[in-house]
């Protein structure tokens, strides 16, 4: 084999292997309902037995429609969460919903978010919100803010 050539199958080869094909695993079931009276102790729920589910483990009649009291919070908001200890069907998928009410003013203290990302939307009135990086290459810590009106949605990574 000319030196070119095996020069040429070894840059081949070297990109071929510099692509990696990497994904996440599928998913072993389609669900892991959270069996929260179980003794077993697990970094969040064991799953319920699957011919135990029922269409009430993945339901939650949560009222997210009604306006919630803000009047004794003492910074003017009001959190109604539902995660896996609300709703089990949730239990192992990464994700939860949230309905926040504020009072004129109001407000939901800065907090920190590790490993999850948040999208909101605006169903009534107007939210100031925003989020300060933490990474930044010249350590400076960078905010991103908006006014939101009736609608707008914003995403804090
Ligand atoms: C949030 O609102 C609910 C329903 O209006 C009320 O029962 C609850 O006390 C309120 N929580 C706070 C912290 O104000």
């Amino acid at each position: 084999m000319a030196a070119s050539t095996y020069l040429l199958l070894v840059a081949f080869l070297a990109l071929l292997t510099s692509q990696a094909i990497a994904s996440d695993p599928s998913p072993l079931q389609d669900f892991c309902v959270a069996d929260k009276h179980s003794p077993v102790n697990v970094n969040g729920f064991v799953c319920k037995d699957p011919m135990t589910v029922n269409a009430d483990d993945f339901f939650k009649a949560a009222k997210l429609d009604q306006p919630r009291d803000t009047t004794k919070s003492k910074v003017g908001s009001n959190v109604t969460l539902i995660n896996v200890m609300q709703l089990p069907g949730l239990n192992t998928l990464g994700i939860s919903l949230a309905r926040i009410d504020y009072a004129p003013l109001g407000q939901n203290p800065p907090h920190t978010h590790p490993r999850a990302t948040e999208i909101l939307t605006v169903l009534e009135g107007t939210l100031y919100v925003g989020f300060v990086t933490s990474n930044q290459a010249d350590n400076t810590n960078k905010l991103f803010s908006k006014v939101l009106n009736k609608g707008d949605v914003f995403v804090f990574p």
